[in-house]
């Protein structure tokens, strides 16, 4: 069996008629370095003489790629929460509105708070979980993500750290998924339709 996606006749016809992997925009080589510098920038803002305390909340699943490299590039005494939430359920590609599936169970109060996800799109989902951590009484709560769609009009929140932008497509690959397909395809790529 073809151990590469663009070799794989299964992976290839993975969903049949329905949308697939197209033009690759960023390679696995292009994300392995932006991941570091990107650790790297988190690491000095956060970096206050010798403390440093930090809770990453990583909204699931989208962020599981991402959060897993992210924070091997980050040495320091970090705590990794977890929310699950979907915008996009299914096999939608619109927005269904956001909805919180499982919820932090980390103490966020007076913590210093980084919310991680895979792609900022309209920023109703970073909107509403920043939201959240800062009513439960965050002392700070900034966001990063692996991706910012440009979009013709403006969003409701701009992320703090941001590793790449991408044109307004949909895009799967390296955590992003269409029905939950493509995750595991190690570069990000626009899903054909
Ligand atoms: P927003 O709430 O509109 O900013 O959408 C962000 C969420 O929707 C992310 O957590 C993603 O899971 C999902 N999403 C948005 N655009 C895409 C895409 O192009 N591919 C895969 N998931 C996306
Ligand atoms: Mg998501």
């Amino acid at each position: 069996m073809a151990d590469r996606w663009d070799q794989n006749p299964v992976a290839l016809k993975t969903v049949g008629d329905n949308p697939r992997l197209g033009q690759v925009l960023i390679s696995q080589t292009q994300i392995a370095e932006r991941v570091k510098d990107l650790a790297g920038e988190i690491i000095r803002s956060y970096h206050q003489g010798e403390s440093f305390d930090l809770v990453i909340v990583a909204i699931m699943t989208g962020s599981l790629i991402f959060l897993a490299d992210l924070v091997r590039a980050m040495p320091l005494p970090i705590r990794i929460a977890i929310m699950m939430v979907s915008n996009y359920p299914g096999a939608s590609m619109e927005s269904k509105g956001v909805k919180i599936n499982y919820d932090v169970k980390e103490e966020i109060s007076g913590k210093h708070v980084l919310v991680v996800d895979d792609i900022l799109d309209t920023g109703q989902t970073l909107f509403t979980v920043a939201a959240l951590l800062r009513e439960r009484g965050a002392k700070s709560v900034r966001t990063c993500v692996l991706l910012d769609k440009l979009l013709p009009e403006p969003k409701c929140i701009a992320a703090d750290f941001v590793g790449f932008q991408v044109p307004n497509k949909f895009v799967v690959g390296y955590g992003l998924d269409y029905d939950n397909l493509f995750r595991n395809y190690p570069a990000i790529a626009v899903l054909e339709v």
